[in-house]
């Protein structure tokens, strides 16, 4: 990190968004990159990555656009490569990709739970494989780097037809909580974040009538969070004293009971 101000701590420090092409993950790279963070944005569709880097640039930030689909290890290798030969290496990674598909689990919906589980596990973990190494020489040689994963409260709460993307989420905070012990030692804190609902894209993939439904009246009855109000606290994580890692992070609308 070279020279730190309040108003741009991540100065001089490289942020990797997966995800950033809608919803809280580009509303973090915004954010990391208002902080002062150089930001490499990663998703599939290249017009929105664009758009984003643009926006960016504007605001007077810098980022780097990566198409790349997280399920294909070869190509998240090739950008974390082209990360450490451009930029020398990640500090902070907030791994973030993920998609919702609940069904109830006798309609056999073997193909959405096979785009949950190789996006929201197999693709998380293809990041966190083809990223480490960079984070925890960041850890050692600047004495503080993060990995951030996206989790949510069904990792925890019950939600009857979410089954399967449930479990994948118990998976990421699980997941997060080892590798923190992992990665503490070597200067790398493991966060997982973990939102109840938050208006993105997310919602609008579900195919599933109750789901729909459900989703819908929630609406009703309470104020969803905002992308802006996840990203504030990704903000909020990554310029704590390098000391300081929150393991776990649950944000709620506030009406939220469930
Ligand atoms: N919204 C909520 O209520 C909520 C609550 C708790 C947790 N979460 C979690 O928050 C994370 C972000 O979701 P979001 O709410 O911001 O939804 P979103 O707007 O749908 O964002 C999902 C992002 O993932 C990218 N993506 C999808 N498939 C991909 C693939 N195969 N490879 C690489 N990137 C892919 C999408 O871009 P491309 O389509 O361009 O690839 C998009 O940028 C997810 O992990 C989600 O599970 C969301």
């Amino acid at each position: 990190m070279s020279t730190l101000t309040p108003t741009t701590p991540l100065q001089g420090g490289v942020a990797v968004v997966t995800g950033a092409a809608s919803g809280i993950g580009e509303a973090a790279a915004e954010k990391l990159a208002s902080l002062g963070a150089h930001v490499v944005v990663l998703a599939r569709r290249a017009d929105r990555l664009r758009d984003l880097v643009e926006r960016i640039a504007e605001n007077g930030g810098t980022a780097l656009a990566l198409t790349v689909a997280d399920s294909d290890p070869a190509a998240v290798q090739a950008a974390a490569d082209g990360v450490e030969a451009e930029l020398g290496g990640v500090d902070l990674l907030f791994n973030n990709a993920g998609v919702m598909l609940p069904a109830p689990i006798e309609e056999r919906a073997a193909g959405q739970w096979q785009r949950q589980i190789d996006l929201n596990v197999t693709g998380l973990m293809n990041v966190i494989g083809a990223f480490t190494p960079q984070l925890v020489r960041a850890g050692q040689e600047r004495g503080v780097a993060d990995l951030i994963n996206t989790s949510s409260i069904a990792a925890r709460n019950i939600f009857p037809n979410f089954a399967v993307y449930s479990g994948t989420k118990a998976y990421v905070t699980h997941l997060s909580r080892h590798l923190r012990t992992e990665l503490g030692p070597k200067g790398v804190r493991v966060s997982a974040i973990e939102p109840g609902i938050v208006g993105t894209e997310l919602q609008s993939h579900v195919t599933d009538r109750g789901a729909i439904d459900w989703l819908e009246d929630s609406k009703e009855s309470m104020d969803w969070l905002t992308p802006q109000d996840v990203a504030e606290t990704i903000g909020f994580l990554a310029t704590l004293p390098p000391r300081v890692n929150l393991q776990q992070v649950t944000i709620m609308p506030t009406a939220q009971t469930a």
